[in-house]
């Protein structure tokens, strides 16, 4: 059967990697959550204080980085180390959270990224998460789909989720740093979140997960059968 590429971007807490992710599962592909690279470069770059006006230190700091996915027999997930650490939960705390923007908005961090992705991507059968995939990791990306849903679903979601790890945290606060994101990773000058022109739109606002999953499978099998 005949492998693609299927490039998932969209806003911030669309729950774009785990539809992502169970749609690799069940077409037996590899998913990569491209934003857990930004995150684990944001996570080395904080703790070794890196300034990202310094551009020798971002520089140097880059070639001081390996990432890698390796798959957890446990959960079923790809999870990211960072030279050899896994840092899958370390980098969705929040002091990553609030810097990642910024560091994805760098220009060599976005070309390191990239370049990682694309190498990743050669032999197809990927799902591949994030926001700029399929405008400029993989603009020839067989099934393109663009996730979006409502602020309010998305707060909500993402709280839900933060609450667990940090029980002081705000709806507020939640809402604060996902419209921040928004803004800085559509408002970037380096390949801003954009829905490429032969995406699909997918608005999960008001769909369970398993609608939306049966939605995307019917997508992939017609792309990948025709
Ligand atoms: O998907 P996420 O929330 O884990 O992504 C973290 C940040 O990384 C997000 O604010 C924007 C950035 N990102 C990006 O610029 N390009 C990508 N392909 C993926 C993520």
């Amino acid at each position: 059967m005949r492998k693609i590429i299927i490039a998932i971007d969209g806003w911030s807490s669309c729950g774009k990697s785990t539809m992502a992710r169970q749609l690799a599962s069940k077409l037996n592909y590899i998913f990569i959550d491209s934003g857990a690279m930004y995150r684990a470069i944001t996570l080395f770059f904080n703790r070794n204080g890196i300034d990202l006006d310094k551009t020798d230190d971002v520089k140097k700091a880059l070639t001081q980085i390996n990432l890698e996915f390796v798959f957890n027999d446990e959960n079923g997930n790809t999870e990211i180390c960072l030279n050899h650490e896994n840092v899958e939960t370390l980098i969705r705390n929040f002091d990553v959270a609030s810097k990642v923007s910024e560091v994805a908005s760098n220009s060599l961090v976005r070309e390191f990224a990239v370049a990682q992705q694309q190498k990743i991507g050669v032999s197809k059968g990927i799902v591949m998460d994030g926001r700029d995939i399929g405008t400029t990791v993989f603009p020839n990306a067989e099934l393109k789909i663009f996730v979006t849903a409502d602020i309010k679903t998305r707060v909500l979601r993402r709280h839900k989720e933060l609450i667990l790890k940090n029980p002081e945290i705000t709806m507020d606060e939640v809402q604060q740093n996902l419209e921040a994101r928004d803004y800085m990773d559509s408002n970037r000058d380096i390949s801003p979140l954009r829905q490429a022109a032969d995406a699909k739109l997918l608005d999960n606002t008001n769909l369970t997960p398993t609608e939306q999953l049966e939605m995307v499978l019917g997508w992939a099998t017609a792309k990948i059968n025709g």
